[in-house]
């Protein structure tokens, strides 16, 4: 017979281009430790059920060990014509204790095997990334805190809109990323449910005990319906959407700080480490982190979508098509995992600027709304306050100044409502410290939401 596992029914060889096309194992290989985690479980079972010896299950211990050891030193030949992870595992363990790595696969297909080492390695992800996310939200604490009454302007349209602190700001993505958690969190829920026991599609003759499986390998519970256990992978989907959101937020940080480091603006430095320079243009130092975890965000919205394309035709149960999941899955784990590593360590290499912050801040009338708002506790009809600050804007821009530069005499040709204790109101910190409530910017509410994010992390 051939060497293939499978190829008893078969009368010739496959060629080498199919053999290319079908296989895994280069990149499937990386799911190992979680493979052989799921037979040293399965193993366990068969032999507390008495499907296989006890002396099958030491064998099979002791032959695991030592397949673990191989590929953890990079001894392991690792190769195409076994096709994926798990039949180079298995073969490799016959050729170590024989016969009873030949019983390993009782009652167990490759469908269920892929679909657990999956979840296993994706729950291991999880945790990672729950972690880092943990990691980079306590260093944007630290620099939250350290600015938490600093000035900047806050935009809408890009366009200078109200004063807020930098640290309100920087909270804006604890608030982002604390939601990243939750979604990752739940995702987790549905990724540790044990698919093993569904065997192929019908589940197997067998007298197996899934349950135990199950807490052998940490799993919350069963997959529940064999043909689902091997077909679906909207657990990867979910793990896909979750990163891909994760990655947006960190795309809209990364044109922020992209922005912000730019000469023109020059609210922040980014340390050196973290750049990079021009290989043409001596002067230049660049935004490249930023910028690539921009672009990143594309490769991972690309597998979130090349996802959803690999299940929607599907029939039941599984397809070799599911094989197409694992790519893009690591690819998406990589990329989260190390920009999240990337901007942990970031937020510690960002220097504010507050006289840049404060110079954007008197070029765009940021205290308008509080001149209205003003007029409305005068008692002006805010629609009639706004159209008076609208004036007066027009006035300030004439005389190229900032509206707490207009003289009194000035402010009141808008409104006679305007009394001397109107400047306490259009100076930045004045602004600041009036939006005094829960979620709002003034430095007292920001130290507090700092203190509150400290307990939630
Ligand atoms: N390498 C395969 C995958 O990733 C394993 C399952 C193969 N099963 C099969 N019947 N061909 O999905």
């Amino acid at each position: 017979s051939s060497q293939y596992t499978w190829a008893g029914r078969f009368s010739e060889p496959m060629s080498d281009l199919v053999k290319r096309y079908t296989a895994s194992v280069d990149f499937d290989q990386r799911m190992w430790r979680q493979d052989i985690r799921g037979s040293l479980a399965h193993a366990k079972m068969l032999a507390k059920q008495g499907i296989i010896a006890a002396q099958d299950l030491a064998d099979i211990e002791r032959g695991m060990q030592q397949v673990w050891e191989e590929i953890e030193s990079g001894r392991f030949e690792w190769s195409l014509d076994l096709e994926d992870v798990h039949l180079n595992i298995e073969k490799r363990l016959t050729a170590l204790v024989g016969d009873a790595g030949k019983r390993l696969h009782t009652g167990r297909s490759r469908n269920d095997q892929v679909a657990t080492d999956i979840r296993l390695w994706l729950r291991d992800t999880i945790d990672d990334i729950l972690a880092l996310i943990r990691q980079f939200q306590e260093n944007l604490l630290v620099l939250a805190e350290q600015e938490a009454a600093t000035p900047m302007p806050g935009s809408t349209h890009l366009q200078v809109a109200q004063p807020v602190t930098f640290g309100h700001h920087l909270l804006a993505y604890f608030e982002m990323t604390q939601r990243d958690k939750e979604r990752f969190a739940d995702c987790r829920k549905r990724v540790s449910r044990l698919p093993l026991g569904a065997a192929a599609l019908a589940g197997t003759t067998y007298p197996i005990d899934r349950e135990f499986v199950a807490r052998e390998l940490g799993f919350d519970g069963v997959c529940e319906n064999s043909l689902d256990a091997v077909s679906d992978r909207d657990f990867g989907i979910e793990f896909c959407a979750a990163a891909a959101l994760l990655m947006t937020h960190f795309s809209r940080l990364s044109e922020e700080l992209v922005l912000w480091m730019n000469p023109r603006f020059g609210f922040v430095r980014i340390a050196d480490r973290f750049c990079t320079g021009s290989s043409i243009m001596p002067q230049k130092k660049n935004p490249d982190v930023p910028e690539l975890a921009r672009g990143k965000t594309g490769r991972v919205n690309g597998s979130l979508i090349a996802l959803l394309t690999l299940m929607k035709g599907q029939p039941l149960a599984y397809n070799k098509d599911n094989q197409e999941d694992k790519e893009p899955l690591f690819d998406t784990a990589d990329t989260v995992l190390d920009t999240l590593r990337i901007f942990a360590d970031m937020m510690g290499g960002i220097e504010a600027r507050p006289e840049n912050m404060r110079n954007a801040l008197t070029q765009g009338f940021a205290t308008a709304t509080d001149l209205a708002d003003y007029l409305v506790k005068k008692g002006l009809p805010f629609r009639d306050a706004h159209e008076a600050v609208g004036l007066a804007v027009k006035r300030a821009e004439d005389l190229g100044v900032d509206l707490p530069e207009l003289p009194l005499a000035e402010l009141q040709q808008f409104s006679p409502l305007v009394g001397d204790d109107v400047f306490a109101v259009l100076t930045v910190e004045g602004s600041l410290a009036a939006r005094d409530h829960l979620g709002g910017t003034a430095p007292t509410q920001v130290r507090a939401a700092i203190a509150r994010a400290r307990s939630r992390l």
